[in-house]
């Protein structure tokens, strides 16, 4: 048996829901993470402050006092955001970053950004006062290709803004391509970057294994096992710009398998398990700690969380729970379809 110790992860990209399912999934999260940084994309979405302390106390209500877990809140970003509200929000603590979605780009985002420059003054502001950024960095031109859109987005997009804006603190969430990967290397300090579980486990191959799997489906869509292997290397590197978001994204199971499935996967139950596997697979478990606990926490000027996880590894492979019970529904946990031993045991 073998058992390593690491400081308690955080995980730079949930998204909660609101209702019953935020009731399901927090458990999920709080149990191996100190902090999370929690989506705005809701129906209807966070467009301020107090939309924000409202969505946080519905989080910190289904959190046992025990647990020191502590959301960090985001705006999602409109046409429409005002420049001093914003401002307001950031500096009174309500909300910790803003989350640029392109319109149409996936799951809620219809109220997200058409056009990048009707924005540009608020991320001027952002950046005078040190507020990070989080992009979803795909672009919505029907006419592009799906498995591309991120690379589109790297070369048009977000080129423009680290070079209108090279002081801003910008992440780019869940990366996907090993052109994101190369985009990171050589970017500025401040241009750090996601990865989620499943875009490290899997690639676009599990989408259509045997027929098609909508369970794996989500948004950016997997890639070529090419573009895996790169961040695979990324997240096991040491990097600082590379971190742990794990884009957890709950669906029902009927909305997920359906005539037009939801774009997301599920991962919060068993993503430490999985990684501590994947990083000892490239024998890199001494990197896992970087990845999962420190790296993010020095992106965004957060001090190291105090306390620890142990990470065991048994004899046998883990068995996965299939699903999570939300009332008379479940959401799908995601499954990697091969074996982990490894087992979070908190303390
Ligand atoms: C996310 C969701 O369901 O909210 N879906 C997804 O496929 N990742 C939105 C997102 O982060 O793109
Ligand atoms: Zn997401």
């Amino acid at each position: 048996m073998k058992i390593i110790e690491i400081i308690k992860p955080d995980d730079f990209h949930v998204h909660f829901r609101d209702g019953n399912i935020l009731m399901a999934v927090v458990p999920e999260t709080i149990r191996h993470f100190g902090r999370a940084i929690v989506m705005p994309n809701l129906i209807p979405p966070i467009l301020n402050g107090f939309d924000a302390k409202r969505y946080k106390d519905e989080i910190l209500d289904v959190i046992p006092k025990s647990n020191k877990f502590k959301p960090l809140m985001t705006l999602y970003l409109t046409e429409n955001t005002r420049t001093d509200e914003l401002e307001e929000a950031y500096q009174q603590e309500m909300i910790f970053a803003a989350k640029l979605y392109p319109a149409g780009a996936t799951t809620n985002s219809e109220f997200g950004v058409g056009d990048i420059s009707k924005i540009m003054p608020v991320l001027e502001k952002m950046s005078d006062i040190g507020m990070p950024l989080l992009i979803h960095g795909e672009v919505i031109d029907k006419e592009i290709d799906v498995f591309d859109r991120e690379k589109k987005f790297i070369d048009t997009v977000l080129d423009f803004i680290c070079s209108e804006l090279p002081n801003l603190k910008i992440t780019l969430e869940h990366i996907t391509t090993k052109e994101a990967t190369t985009y990171l290397q050589d970017s500025s300090i401040n241009v750090s970057a996601t990865i989620t579980p499943h875009h490290l486990a899997l690639n676009r191959n599990a989408i259509f294994n045997g027929g098609i799997s909508p369970h794996y489906y989500c948004l950016p869509i997997l890639k070529r096992e090419v573009h895996r292997k790169a961040l695979v290397r990324a997240a096991t590197s040491g990097n600082p710009k590379f971190f742990l978001g794990t884009d957890t994204a709950p669906h029902l199971k009927s909305d997920k398998e359906s005539e037009c499935g939801c774009a997301g996967i599920f991962n919060a139950t068993y993503c430490m398990s999985i990684l501590a596997q994947l990083f000892d697979n490239e024998n890199s478990l001494s990197q896992l700690e970087n990845f999962t606990s420190i790296n993010g926490a020095k992106h965004y000027n957060l001090k190291l969380n105090k306390e620890k996880i142990k990470l065991t590894k048994s004899e046998t492979p883990i068995t996965f729970e299939k699903t999570l019970k939300v009332n008379k529904d479940h959401i799908n946990i995601f499954n990697p379809n091969f074996d982990v031993y490894w087992k979070v045991s908190t303390s």
